[in-house]
C-alpha cells in the first residue's frame, strides 16, 4: 500500500474523512501525539488500526469526539466526568467510562469501560467534525516504539501499512493524554499527562495517582492499566535515568560517560555546557519542554546508533510527572535518586 503524507487542508482532510468511512486508518495530528485513526464503532477498522501498529488485541483504544453530544449512546457520563468536561475539554484528559452496546468489543479490549477524549489539535478537531464519526485512535507509532511527536515520526512506523498520514507539524505537548479512572470514590490517575492530579483535584475533590506510575508492576500484581502490561517508550539503546542536584547529576553522568563506548546524553538545556564535546542532546529547560521533545530524541538517538543513554530527568511530581514517568518507563525503571 502507498502511504501518502499530505499537509492537512481542505482536501486532504476530504480525502482523510472519504477513506476513515470507508473503514480504513488515517493518522492524524493531535496536540498530544499522532494517532492512528480508525472508525470505533466499526470492527473491521478497529482491527485494521491494530494490525498496522502491530498491537496487541488485549490493549483497548482511546475513543476521540469532536465534542460532548457525540458521547452520547457511548458510555455513562458521571457528575465528575461532566465537570471533568467542563473544565479541561478540549484538552489531553481520557476518561474511562462505562461503555453500552454501542462500543464493539475489539475496541476497548473486552473491557465494561470505554476510554473517551475530545482531543485540543484544530487539525483533529476538523477531522472529527467533518467525518461525524467517533474515532478510535491509538498513538500511530509501532507497538513498542516512541510514540510519533511529527509527521515523519509516523511515516517511519507506517509507511505501507495506512493509506494516509494528515502532516500538522509537531505536537505542543509531546506525551499522550492523562488516562482517569472514574470508578472509584476519588479519581485516580492511570497514566500522568499534561492535565496533572493538581489540576483533576481542583475540580473534582481530589485526585490518586497509581503506585504504577512511577513503580514497576511487582510479581503477580495486576495492572490497574491495561497498557501497562505491555512494553512501552522503548528505545533500542538501555538508558539510565538520573536525578537530582545538578552538579551531582553530572558528575554521575561525565563518569559512567567516560567509563563506556558509545553513550550519549540527554540533559537539561542549560546543563549542556557541563558536558563539554561529548554527544550530548538538549531536553530544554522545563519538564512541559522535556515532555515535548523526549520521544523525538528517543528517536533521534536510537537513529544515532547509540548503545546507552544517560538523562538528567526531573522530580517526578506535579508538571514532571508526566515526562518522568515516559522516561522511567523508556530506562526499564533504572532511575537513579542523587541528593537533592
Ligand atoms: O494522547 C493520547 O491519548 C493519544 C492521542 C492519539 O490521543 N492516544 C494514545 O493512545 O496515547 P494509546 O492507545 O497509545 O494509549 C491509550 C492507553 C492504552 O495504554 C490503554 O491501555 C489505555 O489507554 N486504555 C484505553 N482504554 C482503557 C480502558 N477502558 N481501561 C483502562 N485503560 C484503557
Ligand atoms: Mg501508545
Amino acid at each position: 500500500m502507498e502511504t501518502l503524507c499530505l499537509p492537512a487542508g481542505e482536501e486532504s482532510l476530504k480525502l482523510a474523512c472519504d477513506l476513515l468511512r470507508q473503514g480504513q486508518v488515517v493518522a492524524f495530528p493531535t496536540e498530544t501525539v499522532y494517532g492512528l485513526g480508525a472508525d470505533a464503532l466499526r470492527e473491521d477498522a478497529v482491527r485494521a488500526s491494530f494490525a498496522a501498529k502491530e498491537r496487541p488485541a488485549d490493549n483497548p483504544l482511546i475513543v476521540h469526539v469532536a465534542d460532548r453530544r457525540q458521547l452520547e449512546g457511548l458510555c455513562r457520563v458521571t457528575d465528575t466526568a461532566e465537570k471533568l468536561m467542563d473544565a479541561f475539554w478540549p484538552g489531553p484528559l481520557t476518561l474511562l467510562l462505562e461503555k453500552t452496546l454501542a462500543v464493539p468489543e475489539v475496541t476497548t479490549a473486552g473491557l465494561p469501560t470505554v476510554a473517551v477524549r475530545c482531543p485540543q489539535h484544530p487539525v483533529a478537531l476538523s477531522l472529527l467534525r467533518q467525518c461525524g464519526l467517533p474515532i478510535a485512535a491509538p498513538s500511530a507509532n509501532r507497538s513498542g516504539r516512541p510514540s510519533p511527536t511529527k509527521a515523519s515520526h509516523v511515516y517511519e512506523d507506517m509507511r505501507g501499512r495506512i493509506p494516509l498520514i494528515l502532516d500538522g507539524g509537531d505536537c505542543r505537548v509531546g506525551v499522550e493524554s492523562t488516562v482517569l479512572d472514574l470508578s472509584g470514590e476519588t479519581p485516580c490517575i492511570l497514566r500522568p499527562g499534561a492535565v496533572t492530579a493538581e489540576d483533576i483535584a481542583r475540580v473534582a475533590g481530589g485526585c490518586r495517582v497509581a503506585a504504577s506510575v512511577m513503580h514497576p508492576l511487582r510479581e503477580g500484581e495486576s495492572a490497574p492499566y491495561t497498557g501497562m502490561r505491555h512494553r512501552h517508550y522503548a528505545p533500542r539503546a538501555k538508558m539510565t535515568v538520573y536525578v537530582g542536584a545538578g552538579e551531582r547529576v553530572a558528575a554521575a553522568i561525565l563518569a559512567r560517560y567516560d567509563a563506556e563506548e558509545n553513550a550519549v546524553i540527554l540533559a537539561r538545556e542549560s546543563a549542556l555546557p557541563l558536558y563539554g564535546d561529548r554527544r550530548v542532546y538538549s531536553l530544554g529547560e522545563t519538564p512541559e519542554e522535556g515532555a515535548r521533545l523526549l520521544f523525538r530524541r528517543l528517536r533521534e538517538m536510537d537513529e544515532a546508533g547509540a548503545s546507552l543513554i544517560l538523562a538528567q530527568g526531573w522530580k517526578a511530581e506535579g508538571k514532571a510527572l508526566a515526562v518522568m514517568n515516559r522516561m522511567a518507563r523508556a530506562a526499564a525503571f533504572d532511575v537513579i535518586q542523587l541528593p537533592d
